[in-house]
């Protein structure tokens, strides 16, 4: 049984010390490049090697190629992504691909399916009322013969060029991808899996949690040491995650409602009352990790819809001894408060730049980002200020 020691932010000098050894070139430091290994407390648990701050390639670099594919995740290890983010629900068979949600009709070709035209349903997913085809009525097999599709056609209509060619993931496959690139570059990839609607897929006889931690020990990637951070916007699945992987944990907190298990159980806990001192003292009780939607870390006026001052957001995870990692930084304007736009286009490219600073001023660790090339230009240009 793993015993969970909260972890002690790095301190300003430490954080300056690593910064240092960011822009320097590999061949200088002699580390990975964009790694350092963090400061620890005596009594804290072994800290991985870890680059700060990190950038996270969302559903891989979804900006350019249709998310949670291969050829997405590898554009954004090409870009120089520290970890990419498979978002993860079980087949019919009880293998976990990578999928943003279980409903696949916005992200493949299954409508083009004639064959698969009667599995059309309508579910209650997480409350709501869903209407499509749903990965837990596919085989694997079955899914294979699925192409995944832009999720955005009109905000990114260059990245349906690829619409057709690329099969859905399982997460194993991403594992692999992860662990021979990170070979083949010499530098470590990490990897940020997402569980996607728990309390459901419990529900229907297909928990994600054994498959998940299945797959990490089938790729050795389920030690202290592995690079890999596991993520759920609910909460009892990361509680009962915590004493069984040595891995590290994220509590994703949204801007308001609250995680669906603690709804389905009647706790009144929202994602309000846990981004609080006392909420984040109890999320650190199992996780790493607080993941809170960036408007929570900036929050945008509600009539000019700019960002000004950061919320104490920050500062009170960290005393908490949690990491920060907000989501989810897009280059198009529509995705940015007014600070970053540009012109009036809501489909053109923003001032990302200067949002990744905002966010990495604001004292984040990491950041989620569907362009992982922008994000990583900012964070040099931000290190090399400092
Ligand atoms: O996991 C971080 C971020 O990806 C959460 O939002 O909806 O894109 O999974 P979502
Ligand atoms: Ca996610």
């Amino acid at each position: 049984m793993t015993s969970r020691t909260t972890r002690t932010p790095l301190s300003a000098r430490a954080r300056i010390a690593a910064l240092a050894l960011l822009v320097a070139p590999a061949s200088v430091t002699g580390t990975l490049a964009g790694s350092v290994a963090t400061a620890a407390p005596a009594h804290a648990k072994p800290q991985i090697t870890e680059p700060v701050p990190a950038v996270v390639a969302h559903r891989g670099a979804s900006g350019y190629r249709p998310e949670h594919t291969l050829a997405a995740y590898e554009l954004a290890i090409g870009m120089g992504a520290d970890y990419i983010e498979p978002d993860v629900v079980s087949t019919k068979d009880g293998v976990l691909v990578a999928r943003h949600e279980n409903e696949i009709g916005g992200t493949t070709d299954v409508e083009a399916h004639p064959e698969f035209a009667d599995r059309r349903t309508t579910k209650i997913i997480d409350g709501v009322p869903i209407t499509g085809w749903f990965t837990e009525d596919f085989t694997l097999a079955e899914l294979k013969t699925l192409r995944a599709e832009e999720r955005l056609p009109q905000v990114r209509p260059d990245n349906t060029r690829y619409n057709g060619q690329f099969q859905i993931p399982t997460f194993a496959e991403v594992l692999a991808l992860a662990k021979a690139k990170s070979k083949e570059l010499g530098r470590t990839i990490g990897v940020q899996p997402e569980t996607k609607h728990p309390t459901y897929f419990d529900s229907i006889g297909l928990s994600l949690e054994e498959p998940l931690l299945a797959d990490l020990r089938a790729a050795k990637m389920d030690k202290k040491k592995s690079p890999v951070v596991i993520q759920s916007f609910e909460v009892s699945n990361l509680k009962e995650l915590a004493p069984k992987t040595d891995v590290q944990i994220s509590q994703l907190l949204d801007a308001s409602g609250a995680p669906y298990d603690q709804v389905a159980a009647g706790t009144g806990v929202t994602y309000a009352s846990m981004a609080t001192p006392t909420g984040f003292a109890e999320i650190a009780e199992y996780a790493d990790w607080a993941g809170p939607n960036k408007n929570l870390v900036l929050p945008r006026d509600p009539v000019t819809k700019a960002v000004g001052e950061p919320s104490e957001v920050v500062d009170d995870a960290h005393a908490a001894g949690l990491k920060v990692v907000v989501w989810t930084l897009r280059d198009e304007n529509q995705f940015m408060a007014s600070n970053f736009w540009i012109g009036t286009d809501p489909n053109a490219k923003g001032d990302i730049e200067a949002e990744v600073h905002a966010f990495l001023d604001a004292g984040v660790d990491a950041l989620f980002a569907d362009h992982p090339d922008s994000a990583l230009a900012a964070r040099s240009t931000w290190l090399a200020a400092r």
